[in-house]
């Protein structure tokens, strides 16, 4: 049985790592697939290209930090697709650096891109999905938006806010059937991490209870769960797929 079957996903920076195996993994499981992207145009026409076999899927450049580029980007999925019963808020980046060295710039680029864009889709898809009386929304936080990190302070206030915006909508939206929840992955190993010196990488994968780096599919597979009728009665939920990490 596919479990979603029959859905519409709008999943917001698909062209790498998570939001990319969310893509491939929604499609697999039966949904329609609406993705964005910032400026990976070539990487996007590859997963239309790559999907388009498997399911109806259509790629935006949409700069998910906008709140107008947002309304638009909506407007256009309906218009296409006829309906938005997922939304999975994944678009996300990091300006690391320690606050003394930390610039305002580096602070208001990480909540505009990670916190408002949050905002400005969930703005967006919560009309039609009202008047559906249906919908799950998935926002991608991090488990450094539950403990916090050093060098990190930005990014990790972003996510907390994804968090406290999480479980405030799944209050205001459960009556109208939409719930909210939040994924918070831990180390995932995408094309970013390959990049990084091995033995630090391997230091990381042995702090790990489950003594591996999380995979683009393991987070995947827990956004299938939480758009799917599976967790018909989760909502307002942060779930940790961290291997064990905070545990
Ligand atoms: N990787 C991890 O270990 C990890 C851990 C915890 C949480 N997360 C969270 O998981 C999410 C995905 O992470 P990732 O590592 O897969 O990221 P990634 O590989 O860097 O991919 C980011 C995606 O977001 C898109 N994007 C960036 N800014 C955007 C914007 N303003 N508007 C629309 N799309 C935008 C990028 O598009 P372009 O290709 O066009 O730039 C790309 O498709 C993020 O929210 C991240 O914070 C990741």
């Amino acid at each position: 049985m596919k479990l979603l079957e029959g859905k519409v996903a709008l999943i917001t920076g698909a062209t790498r790592g998570i939001g990319k195996g969310i893509a491939e993994i929604f499609a697999q499981q039966g949904a329609k697939v609406a993705f964005t992207y910032a400026g990976s145009v070539e990487k996007a026409k590859e997963l239309e290209t790559a999907l388009s076999s498997v399911t109806q899927i259509k790629g935006y450049q949409s700069d998910a930090s906008d709140f107008e580029a947002a309304q638009k980007l909506v407007d256009e999925v309906m218009a296409e697709f006829g309906k938005i019963d997922i939304l999975v808020n994944n678009a996300g980046i990091t300006k690391d650096n320690l606050l003394m060295r930390m610039s305002k710039d580096d602070w208001d680029t990480i909540i505009k891109v990670n916190l408002d864009s949050v905002f400005n889709l969930t703005k967006a898809v919560i009309k039609p999905m009202m008047k559906a009386k249906s919908g799950s929304i998935i926002n991608m936080t991090s488990v450094v938006g539950v403990k916090g990190n050093a060098g990190q302070a930005n990014y990790a206030a972003s996510k907390a806010g994804v968090i406290g915006f999480t479980k405030s909508i799944a209050l205001e939206l459960g009556s109208r059937n939409i719930r909210c929840n939040a994924i918070a992955p831990g180390f995932i190993e995408t094309e970013m991490t390959a990049a990084l010196d091995e033995k630090t990488v391997q230091g990381w994968r042995d702090g790990i209870p489950l003594k591996r780096g999380g995979q683009p599919e393991d987070v995947a597979n827990a956004c299938v769960f939480l758009g799917s009728e599976m967790s018909s009665y989760i909502s307002g939920q942060v779930l940790n797929v961290d291997g064990g990490m905070l545990t």
